[in-house]
């Protein structure tokens, strides 16, 4: 059997650990021969550079479906060989980047960027990787769809497989899942298994599901959906008229965003769509740092951890991603690191109070960006990108407990007051407020 495809489709799927090539409609998400994940490859674009630039920018705020979604508006270098009438599109993507000067002031890095991947139509970044992802699975006639998630991955695979009409199926881990996220899961109509066992666990499980009882895997291992994943990088670029920041950070759990990261630098760079590369900053919680512990140790090794941290979204241990996500810091000579519970709370509560708002998981970026100016590694006069990458209501139940129940309180804890219905109640407070 050929290891190289016969002729050279628009587009196709390779493995870069064994160079096999499969066609772009092959339903595996891992190498036949290796093992190793797959990444999609397509021909060339018919422009390059500035005017690649110029068709990107152009399609900005036109009308028809496919420009209208901060995914589908970079299609060639997404997902060429899909026609309108295959994509299935909320929209998703046209995130906004915003200045929040107390968050600049909080982290010590004045020109600092926050991407919020928040605004999505599910409240997370996640919706990019699946619009593509649920387009791919409709055009090879899957029967049903199927994922491992913390929550985000969940509630996105839900509402864009209802979308489509295609069966849905869940794998979380029992009582680990923020409350918003599981609420939407539930509510978007996907069959919802509450696993007893962690995310790792949960991953291994739907694998073996999704290899024995066909459902086509929609984790962020499937090629697919990193392609979509992609579209946070080139949207910021763009909004940054392709003058590319220092550095971008961002939350690292699985490692499927930061691999996805990592190739839409690499191309945007061998497009001439930017003259240089930024640093990627990845940032994962002290309790769950496998990613951070290997790089302390050049990547010397792979190691998995019992992971624990109030950033459910990233409470993974072995990430299925990490051969590709150390190709992406070593292209872009990028650093990883973590950060204490603690620091990613109080990151949060600056995040919030700044009235941006963000996920737990999300504020690990700011508080990581924080922490390496603090250590000289990021300089204070760096442009910086920091992905907030999910929305400040999918996790409730920690706000609440952070500002309502915590003893002692945080020092960031806004406590509500409660009072009788009577004025001078409210009388009494303001006079004390004011004081
Ligand atoms: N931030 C949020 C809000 C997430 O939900 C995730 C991952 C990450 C960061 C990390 O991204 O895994 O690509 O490194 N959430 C997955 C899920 C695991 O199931 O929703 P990663």
């Amino acid at each position: 059997m050929e290891r190289g495809l016969p002729e050279r489709p628009q587009s196709w799927q390779l493995c870069p650990r064994c160079g096999r090539e499969l066609s772009s409609s092959s339903f595996a998400t891992q190498c036949p021969d290796c093992g190793g994940l797959l990444e999609l490859r397509h021909g060339p674009p018919r422009e390059n550079g500035k005017a690649l630039q110029v068709l990107f920018l152009a399609r900005r705020g036109r009308p028809d479906a496919l420009d209208a979604s901060g995914v589908w508006r970079y299609r060639e270098l997404v997902l060429p060989e899909a026609s309108a009438e295959d994509v299935v599109t909320h929209p998703e993507g046209n995130t906004p980047l915003l200045v929040r000067e107390a968050v600049s002031r909080w982290t010590g890095v004045e020109a600092l960027l926050l991407k919020h991947e928040g605004h999505n139509p599910t409240g997370s970044f996640k919706d990019r990787g699946m619009t593509v992802g649920i387009t791919q699975a409709r055009r090879i006639g899957a029967r049903a769809v199927a994922c491992a998630s913390t929550g985000n991955t969940s509630a996105s695979l839900a509402a864009y497989a209802s979308s489509a009409g295609l069966p849905a199926l869940v794998f979380v881990p029992a009582g680990q899942v923020a409350l918003g996220k599981l609420a939407q899961t539930l509510a978007y109509g996907a069959k919802t298994l509450l696993v007893r066992g962690d995310f790792d666990t949960c991953f291994a499980l739907v694998r073996e599901a999704a290899e024995k009882l066909n459902v086509y895997l929609l984790n962020s291992i499937n090629p697919f959906r990193i392609e979509g994943q992609k579209t946070i990088v080139l949207e910021t670029l763009e909004q940054l008229l392709f003058d590319p920041p220092d550095w971008i950070a961002l939350p690292a759990g699985n490692l499927g965003n930061t691999s996805a990261f990592g190739k839409a630098l690499k191309e945007a760079s061998e497009l001439g769509l930017i003259p240089r590369l930024p640093r990627l900053a990845c940032i994962q919680a002290a309790g769950a740092n496998p990613f951070a512990r290997a790089f302390r140790e050049g990547f010397a090794r792979p190691h998995r951890v019992k992971a624990e941290t109030v950033a459910t979204a990233i409470r993974i241990g072995d990430p299925a991603s990490l051969e590709r996500a150390i190709a992406a810091i070593r292209l872009t000579r990028g650093v990883v690191t973590d950060v204490t519970d603690e620091e990613i709370l109080e990151a949060k509560a600056v995040v919030d109070a700044s009235g941006v708002g963000c996920e737990p998981a999300s504020a690990a970026s700011v508080a990581g960006v924080r922490k390496l100016a603090a250590e000289g590694v990021i300089r204070p006069t760096d442009r910086v990108v920091a992905v907030l990458t999910g929305h400040i209501l999918k996790d409730p139940g920690l706000l609440l407990r952070y500002h309502q129940e915590a003893e002692p309180a945080p020092a960031r804890a806004n406590r509500p007051i409660e009072i009788e219905p009577v004025l001078s109640a409210v009388e009494a407070l303001l006079t004390r407020w004011k004081s």
